[in-house]
C-alpha cells in the first residue's frame, strides 16, 4: 500500500503551482527576520515557492521596498548564513515589498489593499507575527477593508492566550471573520522533521504499534532543555513562565503524537480528532496532587558551555523580584485503555546543561531473567526520538559484548541520524509556511486542541495558586532543581540525562 505522508521531506510531488501572496504583519520584526524570511528564501532555493507571488511585510516602521530588501538580505545571508545564489536571490528579492500600516487603524490598510488588488484571486496568506492582542483588531480591519477572500488563509503564532478564557476570546474574535478552515495556528514544533517523523515511525512501520501500550511501555519522558536564558524577553516571559510558554503548546503537542490512536487517514480533521481525544483524556492535576506531580524552578547564576551567565533575576531587562518559573517538571498520565497506569514525565527549562529536545519511550523489562547478575544490569529497551539538535531515532537494545570471557550484556544503540541518512534537514518554518500555501492543516492546531490544552494547564496554574509551590532555585548549567529528580525517582525511575 502506498503511504502518502503529507509531512514527507523529500518528494517533489507537493510543488506549488498556484501563485500566492504572503503578507506578514510585524514583517520587520524578530520572528520575520529570524525565521520567516530565511525559511521562504530556503524554499526559493529549493524551487518550492509558488511560481508567482509576493512577500509583503507590513508594520508601523518607516521602511520602503528597498530598505526592506536590505533587511531581508542581512537576515538571510549575514544572520541566518544561508547559501547565496545570485539567481535565486534575484528571484526572491523581486517578490519582496513593504507597506507601512498601523494594524489598529483601519484607514491605514489602504496601501495594502491597493497592492493586493492587482491579484484578487490569488492565494492570500496573512501571517500575524504580532502580539496576540492585535489579532482581533487586525482580523476586523482586514474584513472591513474587504481583504478576506475565499482564498485567504490566516496564520497566528502563540501565545494564543494566557488561559482558557483569553484563548477562547481570541478564537471567538478570529472566528467572526474567518472560517476555521482558513485559520492556521502555528506550533513550530509540529514542523520539526523528527516530530513529523513520529507519526511515520508509528504508523508506517508495523513493529511498534503492537507494543505501543500499557502492556509494553513502562513510561514516557519528554524533555525540552534549552541553554538560553530569557534575556531580552523578560517582560513577556515573566508573565508566562515555562508552563505556559512550553508545556501548554509544544510539549503537549509532542505528547499527543506519542499517545494518539492511529487516525483513519492523514487528513487534518482525522489527525486532530485523535489528538483531541488524548488531550481530553489527560489526567488533570488538581488539589493536593499539585505538590506531588509538579515542580517549579528558577535559574540562578551559573555557567553554561563554560561561560558565566546571570540568574533570572539579574537578567539585564529583569524587573526585580519574581517567582515565575523558568523550569517545570510534571508527571501526568492518560486516562484511557491504552495508557492507563503509564506515567508521562515532562520537563523543560531554560539555562540547562545542554540544548536538547527528546522523547524517550521506555519499554518494560523482560518478564523473566535468564542472565546472572554478573552479566550486567538488565537495562530496559528505550526508543529515543531526538527532536533537536542532531535529529535521530535511536533504539537502545541489550547485546552481548563480544569476547570469549564470561557473558556480559551491554546496552547499545541502533542509531539513525537524519543528517547522515537524509542530508539537509529543512527548518520547521519552511515546511509550515509551504503547508499554509498548499492549504494543508494537518500540522496546525485546531481551536479545540488549543482550548483543551488550556483547560489542563489552567488546573495546574490554579493549583499553584491554591497550594503555592515554592519556586526551587537551580544553578544555570545544571539539569534543574533536585526536586525534579525526586519527582521521578519516587517512582523508582530516573531521567535520561545521557542525552547524547
Ligand atoms: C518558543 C518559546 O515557542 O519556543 C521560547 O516561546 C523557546 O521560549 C522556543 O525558546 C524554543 O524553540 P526551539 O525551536 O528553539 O526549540
Amino acid at each position: 500500500m502506498n503511504v502518502a505522508m503529507p509531512g514527507a521531506a523529500g518528494g517533489k510531488s507537493a510543488l506549488i503551482s498556484e501563485p500566492a501572496d504572503i503578507v506578514v504583519f510585524g514583517g520587520s520584526g524578530d520572528l520575520s527576520k529570524r525565521k520567516l524570511l530565511p525559511a521562504l528564501y530556503s524554499a526559493e532555493l529549493e524551487g518550492r515557492m509558488p511560481p508567482e507571488g509576493r512577500i509583503i511585510a507590513v508594520s508601523r516602521a518607516k521602511q520602503t521596498d528597498e530598505s526592506f530588501v536590505a533587511i531581508a538580505e542581512q537576515s538571510i545571508f549575514t544572520d541566518a548564513k544561508l547559501k547565496r545564489d545570485e539567481e535565486t536571490w534575484a528571484r526572491f528579492s523581486a517578490r519582496l515589498g513593504y507597506t507601512p500600516l498601523d494594524a489598529t487603524d483601519g484607514f491605514s490598510y489602504k496601501g495594502l489593499a491597493d497592492r493586493l488588488s492587482s491579484a484578487p484571486d490569488r492565494i492570500r496568506v496573512f501571517y500575524l507575527a504580532t502580539a496576540p492582542d492585535l489579532f482581533g483588531v487586525i482580523a476586523d480591519n482586514l474584513a472591513s477593508n474587504k481583504l478576506i477572500t475565499p482564498q485567504t488563509r490566516l496564520v497566528v503564532e502563540k501565545p494564543l492566550g494566557h488561559d482558557l478564557a483569553s484563548s477562547q476570546a481570541i478564537n471567538a474574535e478570529l472566528g467572526k471573520f474567518f472560517d476555521e478552515s482558513q485559520i492556521y495556528r502555528i506550533d513550530h514544533y509540529l514542523g520539526k522533521e523528527a516530530v513529523q517523523n513520529l507519526m511515520a515511525l508509528r504508523f508506517a512501520n508495523s513493529m511498534f504499534e503492537p507494543l505501543w501500550n500499557r502492556n509494553f511501555i513502562d513510561h514516557v519522558q519528554i524533555t525540552v532543555a534549552e541553554t538560553v536564558g530569557v534575556g531580552g524577553r523578560w517582560a513577556y516571559y515573566d508573565k508566562s513562565g515555562a508552563l505556559r510558554d512550553m508545556i501548554q503548546n509544544h510539549m503537549l503537542q509532542l505528547l499527543t503524537l506519542v499517545a494518539m490512536e492511529p487516525p483513519i487517514s492523514l487528513a487534518a480533521q482525522a489527525v486532530r480528532d485523535e489528538k483531541l481525544k488524548v488531550l481530553k483524556s489527560l489526567h488533570h492535576i488538581k488539589g493536593t496532587e499539585i505538590g506531588q506531580y509538579t515542580v517549579r524552578g528558577q535559574y540562578r547564576s551559573g555557567a553554561v558551555d563554560g561561560q558565566p551567565v546571570p540568574g533570572y533575576l539579574e537578567e539585564k531587562d529583569a524587573k526585580g523580584a519574581s517567582d515565575n518559573e523558568t523550569f517545570v517538571a510534571i508527571k501526568t498520565g492518560i486516562d484511557n485503555w491504552r495508557w492507563s497506569g503509564v506515567p508521562f514525565y515532562l520537563r523543560t527549562g531554560k539555562r540547562l546543561t545542554e540544548r536538547c529536545s527528546e522523547i524517550a519511550i521506555e519499554f518494560t523489562r523482560p518478564p523473566h531473567l535468564l542472565y546472572a547478575r554478573e552479566a550486567g544490569s538488565i537495562e530496559p529497551n528505550v526508543l529515543v526520538i531526538r527532536v533537536q539538535p542532531n535529529e535521530s531515532v535511536k533504539l537502545l537494545l541489550l547485546n552481548k559484548e563480544p569476547g570469549p570471557g564470561d557473558l556480559r550484556l551491554k546496552q547499545t544503540a541502533l542509531n539513525l541520524s537524519f543528517a547522515d541518512t537524509f542530508g539537509h534537514i529543512p527548518d520547521a518554518y519552511e515546511r509550515l509556511l509551504l503547508d499554509v500555501i498548499r492549504g494543508r492543516q494537518t500540522l496546525f492546531m485546531s481551536r479545540a486542541e488549543v482550548e483543551e490544552a488550556w483547560r489542563w494547564t489552567d488546573n495546574i496554574i490554579n493549583g499553584w495558586r491554591e497550594y503555592p509551590q515554592p519556586i526551587r532555585p537551580y544553578p544555570a548549567g545544571g539539569w534543574g532543581p533536585a526536586s525534579a529528580l525526586a519527582l521521578i525517582e519516587r517512582d523508582g525511575r530516573s531521567w535520561r540525562d545521557d542525552l547524547n
